[in-house]
């Protein structure tokens, strides 16, 4: 049991059931979900948070931290309440997903890396979603995928999720 308890006892349940999916000697593998789990509740991964999850697992806390930097669906820093990926991976670059980056960033007001100031958009370059075929195409919060992304597309994406 972690002696901080972060999360919300729901989160602890959720994670239990991935631990079940393991060996009990391999808790560690359940640390990509047991993340995903608590960047749900969080919004993002703050230190804390990370040794929350590494004391629940029986894991030091920097190879937490490891797999958390590593991959860029993680959060280790505050994003907006809507985090915009776009795939600027080459085949996607070639096929407007660098003129749809353009086109968010000068709507939004803000560079790839940065959240507008009011908190709603956070805007990353995502790697390669295996669409290719679909670009221009993002992610929303790491789960809803957006393909074929023209301007008024995208127009019509930052209206949804202001209101
Ligand atoms: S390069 Fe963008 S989805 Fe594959």
């Amino acid at each position: 049991m972690a002696n901080n308890m972060l999360l919300s006892q729901e989160a602890y349940r959720k994670i239990d059931r991935e631990l079940t999916k393991f060996p009990a000697d391999q808790k560690q593998s359940a640390v990509m979900a047991a993340l995903a789990i608590a960047q749900d509740e969080k919004g993002w991964l703050s230190p804390e948070v990370m040794q929350d999850v590494a004391d629940y697992l029986g894991m030091a806390a920097i190879a937490v931290q490891e797999v958390a930097t590593f991959y860029n669906m993680f959060n280790t820093k505050p994003v907006g309440k809507y985090k915009i990926s776009v795939c600027t991976n080459l085949p996607c670059a070639l096929s407007g997903g660098d003129r749809a980056g353009e086109y968010l960033k000068q709507k939004l007001g803000i560079d790839y890396k940065e959240t507008t100031p009011d908190g709603q958009f956070t805007l990353i370059e995502g790697e390669c979603m295996g669409a290719c075929g679909d670009a221009p195409v993002m992610l929303v919060n790491n789960k809803r995928m957006c393909s074929f992304m023209s301007n008024d597309k995208l127009d019509a994406l930052l209206e949804e999720l202001k209101k």
